[in-house]
């Protein structure tokens, strides 16, 4: 199956020029939601994670499923202000500005093997950033994922772990 085929690319979404790659398209057809995810399952997998990390919010839709499928824990990287108790946030440079993203200070035991999981890589900023939260908080991040890549913005250069997309868009 040819996932681009699900993924709908909506011109002028957020701002005019950008292309927006849409994923709903993809979750709200059964087939390929299933495919997606049994292929991410695979290349996720060969890491031997023993919690996914979601980004917050479309990366939870992927996360999340991925987590039980593998037998793995799930765990929440946050936009701020929206975790209770004791949290550890790092903020980040975008385009025009900053952003933040906060996760539970207790959210990683030790030992664990973390893969950080997000439905696009774009710049890289948000993938780099929830990385280094992780590291921050003393986990063992072995390996990053997401179903798209946009490969023109060369968003991999900017993360220090490997990095699996399952299909790329080169404009
Ligand atoms: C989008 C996307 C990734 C990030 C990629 O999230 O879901 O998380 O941007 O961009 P980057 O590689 O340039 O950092 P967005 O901030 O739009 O929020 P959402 O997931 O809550 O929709
Ligand atoms: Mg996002």
């Amino acid at each position: 199956m040819d996932l681009k085929q699900h993924i709908r690319g909506i011109p002028d979404f957020p701002k005019p020029g950008i292309l927006f790659y849409d994923i709903s398209t993809l979750l709200r057809h059964a087939d390929a939601w299933q495919v997606a995810m049994g292929r991410l399952a695979n290349v996720v997998r060969a890491y031997h994670p023993t919690v996914l990390a979601g980004v917050e919010s479309r990366g939870f839709l992927l996360a999340a499923p991925l987590a039980l499928k593998l037998g793995c824990g799930f765990v929440m990287l946050r936009k701020p202000g929206k975790l209770p108790g004791a949290t550890v946030g790092l903020d980040y440079a975008l385009e025009y500005g900053t952003d933040r993203i906060e996760i539970q200070a207790d959210a990683i035991e030790p030992g664990a093997r973390v893969v950080v999981v997000d439905d696009l890589l774009a710049t890289g900023g948000t993938m780099a950033a929830g990385i280094q939260l992780l590291q921050k908080v003393g986990g063992d991040v072995v390996a990053a994922a997401s179903l798209i890549e946009l490969t023109f913005l060369g968003g991999r250069d900017k993360l220090d772990v490997p990095f699996e997309a399952l299909v790329q868009y080169d404009n």
